[in-house]
């Protein structure tokens, strides 16, 4: 059979993958502690579902403009105003079926064959392969041997080419947790500029920053920025909404609009029932994000601090986002319970055969020796895993 280049050359999602290995030995009976794709564990908030029974009952229950409900629009717009200091008109805000979809729409109105995007590594999955499906190809600019795994101006500058288009900024970040602060945002933003690059500034996680760190949004970093960054943001972390599937992006109109364009042949628009829901979320109490927040908070220490008593493993304190990512290099080239393990995939595969611990590969972020975990599960759930990684490297051979 001859797919097209596009299908042929996609890969799946390794996290993805995984969660379904992992399901899969649940489902005959084994007692599996799943880090794989990461999602709060928490209930979407009690208003928000109200919202969406309410859309039902009046019938709230057909097509939308494909750029969103206007209202919501408006409702992004004021928020990206108030919160994040950027000057959006709701003609310049779009709606997406998740943050995932209006990656790729903007990937697709930004990039074609022979431009490269620009990604800091370790970075998340679908960024590289969204490129690739535009025709463009990734360039990974490995930040893993800075002391904080954070990308320079200097790295950056190093990696442009004349073929360098866009750049995918992600603070909070999946998988290293890192936090870019306004500065060190400011610096990148302005090489970006200077190459005349676009921006895709990737702030899905934005309320979920630690140790008393601001989130900053590079769109306010004036006029210029304004022009060339786009924000994309989403609904299912903030507010425990994965499955509800909405996600937006802000940026110049004609970007929008085309993405829009786009967006009307692909999906129609985002589902009207989860928008009306997307709107109470912004609207109501937000008292559900501070607490989620904080539970991370704990959970986060508890996690890092128990990896790092660990033999072998070494792990950065993430400073947001929900993902640790310790570098477990000194694991590999040996055997565990008769089986060799020379990379972060075997590294996984014999981390669940073996203790029924389910984590996603480095390799599939750009971070080949490191495996991701995510701390949005109970703390109960991260004590087991805990155990189990001790038990793991103690049933080393070697
Ligand atoms: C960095 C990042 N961006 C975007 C997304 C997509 O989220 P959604 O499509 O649910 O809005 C994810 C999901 O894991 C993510 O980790």
């Amino acid at each position: 059979m001859s797919l097209s280049k596009v299908a042929t050359n996609a890969k799946a999602s390794a996290t993805i993958a995984l969660n379904s290995k992992a399901k899969a030995l649940a489902r005959e009976g084994v007692d599996v502690v799943s880090f794989t794709v990461g999602e709060p564990d928490f209930d979407t908030p009690e208003n928000i579902k109200q919202a969406a029974h309410r859309a039902i009952q009046s019938g709230f229950t057909k097509y939308q403009p494909a750029a969103g409900m206007p209202q919501l629009r408006a409702a992004l717009a004021q928020k990206l105003r108030t919160q994040n200091g950027v000057d959006y008109a709701p003609e310049e805000v779009f709606v997406s079926n998740g943050s995932k979809q209006a990656l790729y729409v903007l990937m697709l109105c930004l990039v074609e064959e022979g431009d490269e995007v620009l990604l800091s590594a370790p970075y998340w999955v679908s960024y590289a392969e969204q490129a690739r499906m535009c025709g463009a190809e990734p360039v990974a600019i490995d930040t893993m041997a800075t002391p904080d795994m954070k990308l320079t101006p200097a790295l950056l500058e190093a990696a442009i080419s004349d073929r360098s288009k866009l750049l995918v900024l992600n603070s909070p970040c999946n998988p290293t947790g890192v936090v870019l602060t306004g500065d060190e945002l400011r610096a990148l933003v302005e090489v970006a500029l200077e190459h005349e690059l676009w921006v895709i500034s990737d702030e899905a996680y934005e309320p979920l920053v630690y140790d008393g760190l601001e989130h900053v949004s590079p769109a306010s970093f004036g006029d210029e920025a304004r022009r060339k960054v786009l924000t994309v943001n989403s609904f299912s972390k903030t507010y425990a909404m994965t499955g509800w599937r909405i996600g937006y992006a802000a940026g110049p109109a004609e970007v929008i609009q085309a993405a829009a364009r786009l967006q009307s042949h692909m999906t129609t628009g985002a589902d009207s029932i989860a928008q009306k829901a997307a709107l109470e979320a912004l609207s109501g109490p937000q008292d559900s994000v501070a607490e989620m927040r904080q539970a991370f908070d704990r959970r986060r220490r508890l996690l890092v601090e128990g990896l790092n008593e660990v033999p072998g493993i070494s792990c950065m304190m993430p400073q947001g986002a929900f993902y640790a990512l310790p570098d477990c290099r000194a694991l590999l080239g040996k055997s565990y319970g008769g089986r060799r393990v020379e990379n972060s995939v075997e590294l996984c595969e014999a981390l669940l055969e073996q203790v029924q611990v389910a984590v996603v590969p480095g390799a599939a972020f750009g971070a080949e020796g490191y495996v991701r975990f995510h701390y949005a599960t109970s703390e109960e759930t991260i004590g087991k895993a805990l155990q189990r990684l001790h038990a793991f490297v103690e049933g080393c051979d070697d």
